[in-house]
């Protein structure tokens, strides 16, 4: 079981669709993926389960936010209580591979809050212990998942860089980023990379000064590679404004996907099928294939990266 984020702090860069889209390609080829939604956005969440249903089924007690409340009061549930199986996706799956949920929760944003509310201690050592326990909270709730369950593990982190987003990356093997390719984006990417070496350097020189009894774990999670989404595209190839800013994402020494993803409003903002990863929907029309085409091969190029 390997255990991806899907990052960027800047919002509206793809993130979501990305995710929703690998994870049905995947499972469409067999593998077993368990997405977590860590967005109190909960676009990804509202992708696959109708507001109703979330509101009726998950709202009270079935999001990754009564998960970190449970934590928080003492009375700590297992994540594997709150996996679900999207129903639509699952029938379109048939006995293919298998694409499971942990719904997220509108009122993730106060997790946050609470979770701050934890640092900090009367000396160092207490610091450090309150710091490293408060980071990997999420690392040790995934230790409940049976390993055999699941191939992949996506999480879907908001857009930014608040201590749920780091308790996905220190949970993580790998980082997948998606970007735009424009001034702002390819800036953000820079930046990004720096406060994850941040957090990495941080919480591993913390881990390594022994603040506890038991030894504590370093981390090192791998940057898969910058996936260029929303690419606009003219006579099949990037247009000629937008591949300086492909070309600088490259010299950042961070690996980038060979596949892009074009832009394509319609298809993305009105997802053909409700409830279904549009790479899933078996109601594409013929503008929409190539795209579906693009997401096909980037999952490819994915897979050759992780050896699946
Ligand atoms: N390839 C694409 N072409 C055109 N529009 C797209 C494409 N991919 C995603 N979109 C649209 O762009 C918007 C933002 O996409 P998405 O929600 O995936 O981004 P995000 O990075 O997850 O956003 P946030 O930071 O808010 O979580 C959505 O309306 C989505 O439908
Ligand atoms: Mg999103």
């Amino acid at each position: 079981m390997r255990i991806i984020s899907v990052i960027n702090y800047k919002g509206g860069v793809g993130k979501t669709s990305v995710t929703a889209n690998l994870a049905g390609e995947l499972a469409y080829r067999g593998r077993k993926i368990l997405l977590i939604d860590l967005d109190p956005q909960a676009s990804l969440t509202f992708s696959l389960i109708k507001p109703e249903e979330w509101k009726a089924d998950f709202e009270k007690s079935g999001t990754i936010k009564n998960w970190f409340d449970s934590m928080e009061d003492g009375n700590p549930i297992s994540l594997n209580d709150l996996i679900y199986s999207p129903e639509k996706t699952k029938k379109i799956l048939e006995d293919r591979g298998k694409l499971n949920l942990i719904p997220s929760h509108l009122g993730l944003i106060n997790v946050d809050l609470e979770l701050a509310t934890e640092l900090g201690g009367a000396n160092i050592k207490q610091s450090k212990r309150k710091y490293l326990k408060v980071h990997k909270r999420l690392f040790d709730g995934l230790k409940s998942i049976d390993k055999e369950l699941y191939d992949i593990v996506l999480i879907d982190c908001p857009p930014n860089f608040n201590i749920v987003t780091k308790n996905a990356i220190v949970a993580s093997d790998y980082i997948l980023i998606p970007a735009k390719p424009d001034y702002l984006s390819t800036l953000g990417i820079d930046y990004l990379i720096r406060s994850l070496d941040e957090l990495v350097n941080n919480f591993n020189d913390f881990a390594e000064s022994g603040s506890g009894d038991e030894v504590e774990r370093t981390i090192k999670p791998e940057i898969l590679g910058v996936i260029f989404t929303m690419v606009q595209f003219y006579s099949n190839r990037p247009i000629a404004t937008i591949r300086p800013f492909i070309a600088q994402t490259k010299s950042l020494d961070i690996p980038v996907f060979a596949s892009y993803i074009r832009e394509n409003k319609t298809m993305f903002a009105d997802a053909p099928q409700y409830g279904v990863p549009v790479v899933l929907s078996n109601t594409i029309s013929e503008t929409y294939r190539q795209v579906v085409e693009e997401i096909k091969e980037f999952v490819t190029e994915f897979e050759k990266k992780l050896n699946l």
